[in-house]
């Protein structure tokens, strides 16, 4: 029997099976993680193919549940696949190589995946407490954080230690390449963590977030490491990317659009002649990956609406010299903005 979620995708794709090899959508149908794995979806189940890496893991974990779990690779998944002969497949993710052999089998495809993005715009409680629990960890590792930050350490120093504090506190890894930038490296909005050594009177950009239970956090702060009384500038500067964020709090409600909600922010930096310096989006859907839908910039169709996940990530950059980012992961809820983070604090600290 499928459940309700697999039953409605499955049913919205139209198709008589649906067959995923994608790694994160394999965990968003069976909640098992595996670097490799198929799943067969048809009107009346949903069957998990896994390796022998991976079968007692999955037997395990999978137990009495709606998922029925099979030892076999392509082999075996294709073998089962064949009395499907409209296979609904995500064609983001499908190599061509994949796509002419499902040819090859006999088997017309239609692109499954603006059914599983409707489906994955929207987070179960499951999914969201999942994401709460990312939050908490990424903010509780950073206010650990904070007080071992010395002078002469390295950013990649500061990137392991917040790394390891996300672990201890029950993080299964990070969400992406945790970014710890100080001084000018922060100008460079993803930078690529370094050598640059930390000195009294630098601000620190750092942009992190790690998973739980397969769910991402998403979080940036940027603060002084001392007031060598050179800031002044940067401290103006850090108010505003800190009012716009804010007002995407306050403001941004659902059946707004995306654009519209980029707007908030955007059109307050404007207003102060930061217009030019805010060179990305305000924000990305989180959930599975670190960027899904919906999608908050100038572009941004997506009409945003409860139960939905995204980032609130304003930023202004002066090459060479300075950049300031103010992010928190939210969520829709009761047509409000409301955030994941409380336990960290958004102004501009001085250490
Ligand atoms: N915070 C990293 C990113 O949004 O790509
Ligand atoms: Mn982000």
């Amino acid at each position: 029997m499928l459940t309700d979620k697999l039953r409605k995708i499955y049913d919205s794709v139209g198709a008589e099976a649906l067959f995923v090899e994608c790694d994160f959508l394999r965990r968003y149908l069976t909640d098992f993680y595996s670097t490799d794995g198929y799943v067969l979806i048809t009107e009346k189940e949903c069957t998990f193919f896994a390796d022998f890496r991976y079968i007692e893991g999955a037997e395990k974990k999978l137990a009495g549940g709606p998922v029925k779990v099979v030892c076999g690779g392509y082999r075996e998944a294709l073998e089962a696949a064949k009395p499907y002969r409209v296979l609904g497949v995500p064609y983001p993710y499908v190599s061509a190589t994949a796509l002419k052999l499902y040819e090859k089998e006999g088997h017309e495809t239609v692109d499954a995946m603006p059914a599983f993005r409707a489906a994955r715009l929207i987070k179960s409680d499951e999914e969201l407490a999942r994401i709460r629990k990312a939050c908490e960890i990424a903010e509780d590792a950073f206010n650990d954080l904070l007080p071992e930050l010395k002078d002469g350490m390295e950013e990649r120093e500061v990137a392991a230690l917040l790394e390891y504090k996300m672990r201890r506190l029950g993080a299964e890894g990070t969400s992406f390449e945790t970014i710890v930038a100080f001084g000018e490296n922060g100008s460079i909005p993803h930078y690529a963590t370094g050598d640059r050594v930390l000195r009294f009177g630098d601000p620190v950009l750092i942009d992190f977030g790690c998973k739980y239970e397969g769910y991402c956090s998403d979080i940036t702060r940027t603060f002084l490491f001392g007031d060598d009384k050179k800031h002044a500038e940067f401290k103006e500067l850090h108010a505003k990317v800190l009012m716009a964020h804010e007002l995407v709090k306050e403001r941004v409600e659902a059946g707004m659009t995306g654009r519209q909600a980029d707007a908030v922010a955007r059109g307050y930096l404007r207003s102060k002649g930061l217009a030019e310096t805010f060179s990305h989006s305000l924000g990305h859907g989180v959930g599975l990956e670190i960027h899904e839908y919906p999608v908050l910039s100038p572009r941004g169709d997506d009409v945003l609406c409860d139960g939905m996940v995204f980032s609130d990530e304003p930023g202004i950059y002066f090459a060479g010299k300075l950049g300031i980012r103010i992010e928190d992961t939210v969520c829709m809820k009761g047509g409000r903005v409301v955030s994941f983070m409380n336990k960290t604090s958004r102004n501009c600290l001085i250490l």
